[in-house]
């Protein structure tokens, strides 16, 4: 899906964020979106919806297993849902691009079908572990072979029966808990999943907007397979793990002000907020309201002198995806910022605590890598080149950087934003960002 050109970006430093702006739409509700509304009875209406890459590929692989669909454009997309049970074989293997959220969630889902498929990604996402998703699905009855050390391709073998089954989640992994919900739908009898630390909630929240029951008690989730889901129509918010690199950009420049507008703040995803506003950040949250399901409100943030702080680990999990554009917070802080408890950021993408530990200190600053996060401190950052080894949040974390850095960034290999931030650029250059995006 993504092109063979390389794209890097160049940005040159200073500079304040200033404006009002709504960011791409949540990629972790445009997934389940399209995959709530392709398995409904009925006609699904989304707005707002995310067309990064990632997504399509999610849309793409419901429409090779027989689902209409009419869009996206400019957000909206109509599905035709078949039902549960609707769905046909694959001609080829389902390629899930870079996206994990995707192949685990789909992983759940195929897992309860009447035919075999294979899913597939790229280069990042064949490193990434299944495991995590192949055993507990295999516990409720799934056939899953995946690759040595449980990397994709998935090979799913369809017409097993599942049953339901009490996990106990090793991880905080909201990726692993809906595709065993999802599975759960074609279970026989109860699936429950209890999580070691709160993780988004958007599968559960998106399923009751379906007519499904759901069941949350403290940290256990369940659902009983059998039932149905009922089409219905969903507004999807801007995404808070896009609009952090706006955050973090306008909080580290002296004099930016931005309203960043409808952005999701569901609990559990607000870590980005909260851990800001421990540094000192000018952050306020206004015009709360709730759309189709989901907390959404306007973000003000100004800039302001940030500090070191010991980052809470229950703030981890609420944070995952805001990490790389929290170490240039930190690096631009007064003081030392720790984090621990974080080993889940060796797995995404990319191993963002290395990535991003290699790319800070081309950029002058001193840290110390730890198995499971990092110490930062803060002070200048100069100019320079650092890669983002195709991870997307690393690169628009870099490129918000410049705005405090002595001399130019350039970041390497920048074409993965695509998959989550496809118009990260001129939204950056119409809020005062000097990107310029170099072809090769
Ligand atoms: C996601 C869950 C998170 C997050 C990912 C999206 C989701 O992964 O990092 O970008 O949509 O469920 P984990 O649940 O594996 O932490």
């Amino acid at each position: 899906m993504t092109g063979k050109a390389s794209i890097h970006y160049l940005v040159q430093p200073g500079g304040t964020l200033k404006g009002r702006l709504r960011v791409a739409g949540d990629k972790s509700i445009s997934h389940r979106s399209v995959m709530l509304g392709s398995l409904a009875e009925g006609v699904t209406h989304v707005t707002g919806m995310l067309e990064g890459e990632d997504v399509l590929c999610t849309l793409a692989a419901f429409r090779a297993m027989g689902v209409l669909a009419k869009g996206p454009e400019q957000g909206r997309l109509t599905i035709q849902g078949i039902g549960l049970h609707g769905l046909r074989p694959p001609a080829q293997p389902l390629d899930m691009g870079n996206s994990g959220t995707a192949m685990r969630l789909m992983a759940g889902i195929l897992a309860g079908q009447a035919f075999d498929s294979v899913l597939i990604g790229d280069e990042s996402l064949s490193k990434r572990p299944m495991k995590r998703v192949s055993e507990p699905l295999g516990q409720m009855g799934a056939r899953i072979d995946t690759n040595e050390g449980g990397r994709p391709p998935l090979r799913i073998h369809g017409c097993q029966k599942l049953h339901g089954i009490d996990y106990q989640m090793p991880m905080a992994s909201a990726q692993v808990k809906s595709s065993l919900l999802l599975a759960g739908l074609y279970a026989e009898g109860e699936t429950a999943v209890t999580e070691p630390a709160p993780t988004r909630d958007h599968t559960e929240r998106m399923l009751r907007g379906f007519g499904y029951e759901v069941q949350v008690e403290g940290a256990r989730v369940r659902v009983r397979g059998g039932g149905t889901l009922t089409a219905c129509d969903i507004d999807v918010p801007a995404d808070i793990s896009s609009a952090t690199f706006f955050l973090v950009g306008a909080a580290i420049s002296a004099g930016s002000e931005l309203v960043l507008e409808h952005v999701g703040i569901n609990p559990t995803r607000i870590g980005v907020i909260n851990i800001l506003k421990l540094m000192g950040a000018d952050l306020s949250v206004e015009n709360e309201r709730v759309v189709g399901g989901e907390p959404v409100a306007d973000l003000r943030i100004r800039g302001s002198k940030l500090k070191g702080i010991r980052i809470p680990e229950e703030q981890v999990p609420l944070a995952i995806d805001e990490f790389p554009a929290l170490f240039i917070a930190a690096a631009c802080a007064q003081g030392e910022t720790v984090l621990t408890g974080a080993h889940e950021l060796r797995v995404k993408e990319s191993d963002r605590i290395a990535v991003m530990a290699t790319g800070l200190k081309r950029l002058g600053v001193a840290l110390q890598e730890a198995p499971d996060g990092i110490i930062i401190q803060g002070g200048k950052l100069s100019g320079g080149e650092v890669d983002s080894h195709g991870d997307h949040r690393i690169a628009m974390a870099f490129a918000m950087s410049a705005l405090r850095a002595s001399g130019p960034v350039t970041i390497r290999d920048c074409k993965n934003v695509a998959t989550s931030f496809p118009d990260f650029v001129p939204l950056a250059k119409r809020a005062g960002l000097a990107v310029k995006v170099i072809c090769e």
